[in-house]
């Protein structure tokens, strides 16, 4: 099996100096982070040393390949999770009247329908929501997810993560979640999740046409 060895991505030292989340709360999360690509690397080891015996032994109560698949997917959510995560926080908590905006209007009615569903979602979920674009219906939706790699919704594509597991939260605000998901908002980076909503659109051919689908380039 290829090896594909990850590094930690480098963050804004913005994310040091948020209003309401201390500096201690997130070097303790990036550690966490770390972990999860410890893991992701050691995991693709493990599996490249499987042998025929591992793979004849391959059960779905337990085996050893079934634990390495399953655990490489937590560490893989794990991972991208928190990329998303802490690379859109560290900002002012303004959006723009972009496209970004414009479609979050369209598909919630408003911005503050919006933020209300992803507060609710965000006190309804045990680790994590996403706001991300589904390409089959051509929206955006809110999205629960209870673990790192629970619930992958096929054609969504997320471009905003809120981590509701308690490690993000306890330090600064109790068990007071809602509190933290006010707080989340005034501390994102708007630019950086309009991005990831751009970025969707583009078109691999030469031209960059955006056009995403049946490229007439
Ligand atoms: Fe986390």
């Amino acid at each position: 099996m290829k090896i594909i060895k990850l590094e930690p991505k480098k963050f804004s030292e913005k994310i040091f100096q948020m209003k309401g989340i201390s500096k201690k709360a997130v070097e303790e999360h990036l550690k966490l982070y770390q972990g999860y690509i410890n893991k992701y690397n050691e995991i693709q080891e493990k599996l490249s040393q499987l042998t025929d015996d591992d793979f004849l032994k391959a059960n779905q109560t337990y085996s050893l390949v079934r634990e390495l698949k399953v655990e490489l997917s937590f560490a893989w959510g794990g991972i991208i999770n928190h990329e998303i995560y802490f690379s859109h926080l560290g900002g002012e908590g303004k959006i723009s009247d972009s496209d970004l905006f414009k479609q979050i209007k369209k598909d919630f009615g408003s911005f503050e329908n919006y933020k209300k569903d992803l507060k609710a979602t965000g006190i309804s979920a045990r680790g994590w929501v996403w706001t991300a674009w589904n390409e089959k219906e051509k929206r955006l939706f809110n999205y629960l997810g209870d673990a790192q790699n629970t619930f992958p919704v096929w054609y969504a594509k997320p471009i905003l993560a809120l981590d509701v597991y308690e490690h993000a939260y306890f330090m600064d605000f109790g068990s007071n979640r809602g509190n933290y998901i006010d707080v989340f908002f005034e501390n994102l980076n708007w630019k950086e999740i309009e991005k990831n909503f751009e970025k969707i659109f583009e078109c691999y051919c030469e031209n960059k046409c955006k056009c995403n689908e049946d490229c007439q380039c």
